[in-house]
């Protein structure tokens, strides 16, 4: 199957190198098709130039948040994922779905090779270990999230029993948008309403009130050596300081950065 990564982006001073990290990354899986959403109202020449020196299969997307949205305590990325999954859905409309599976990573976090079955080989190392092998929807710890080392859904006799969390363990599904998670092509073509929503959906329930759309708890199919290894991590990037940048341009040369 082909994995799809759906990244929501923002322009910042570190967007670049955020990206760099993220296709540093992706170009060493096969069959990795990443769909690139920024947050703005046209697609910018940085993000452009940028894929198109990625060296990836990927497709180049752009939604702004409306402002009403763009608020410190109000979920982000909404409008940006739901356009990943419209283009997902135009695109498969008309051929019966290729095997596909697809997940969120958004810009800034870390993901792990093992994730993909690429590089690291362990012996007797199980392909049903990783995201590739979803049948509809498969999840894994998420490290460096919830206040918390790592974030995990618990397992028993290889089904999802509860979550390992430190916040808000009344969630359905305690689980972080950050690549917790990972949704086969097929449930997202035949649930073609299923987005994520900004009405009604209180902070930190957005990955719950999608998921709840598409699958059961008991259905889940938990990953990595069933959900007891971090491949995941919830990394933030520091902000830039620019307290000496000068206000007007001073330098001989314009260096994108
Ligand atoms: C946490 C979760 O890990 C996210 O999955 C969730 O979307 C987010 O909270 C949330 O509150 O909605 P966090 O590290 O706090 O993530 O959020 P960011 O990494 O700042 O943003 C998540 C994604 O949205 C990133 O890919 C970022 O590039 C993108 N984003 C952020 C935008 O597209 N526009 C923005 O204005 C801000
Ligand atoms: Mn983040």
């Amino acid at each position: 199957p082909t994995i799809y990564a759906i990244t929501p982006t923002y322009s910042r001073p570190v967007q670049k190198a955020e990206l760099t990290r993220l296709a540093n990354t992706f170009r060493q899986v096969a069959q990795l098709h990443w769909i690139l959403v920024e947050d703005r109202a046209t697609r910018s020449e940085l993000v452009s130039r940028f894929l198109a020196r990625a060296g990836l299969p990927n497709t180049h997307l752009h939604v702004p948040t409306p402002r009403r949205y763009k608020r410190p305590w109000l979920p982000r990325a909404t409008e940006q994922r739901n356009a990943g999954l419209a283009w997902l859905r135009q695109r498969h409309q008309h051929q019966s779905a290729q095997p596909g599976v697809l997940f969120f990573a958004d810009d800034d976090n870390t993901y792990s090779l093992e994730l993909f079955q690429e590089g690291l080989w362990s012996p007797g190392c199980s392909g049903a270990r990783y995201m590739r092998t979803t049948r509809k929807v498969s999840v894994w710890p998420v490290g460096l999230v919830g206040g918390r080392r790592y974030e995990r859904p618990l397992v028993k006799n290889g089904k999802v029993v509860g979550w390992y969390t430190g916040w808000r363990e009344d969630r359905p599904f305690a689980i972080d948008m950050a690549a917790g998670f990972a949704v086969s092509l097929q449930v997202i073509l035949s649930n073609p309403k299923a987005v994520f929503k900004r009405r009604g959906s209180q902070p930190g329930m957005q990955e719950s009130d999608f998921l709840k759309q598409i699958t059961t708890v008991e259905e889940l199919e938990p990953k990595a050596s069933n959900c007891t290894k971090v491949l995941v991590w919830h990394t933030r990037t520091e902000k830039v300081n620019l307290a000496n940048e000068p206000k007007y341009h001073l330098d001989t040369v314009n260096i994108e950065v």
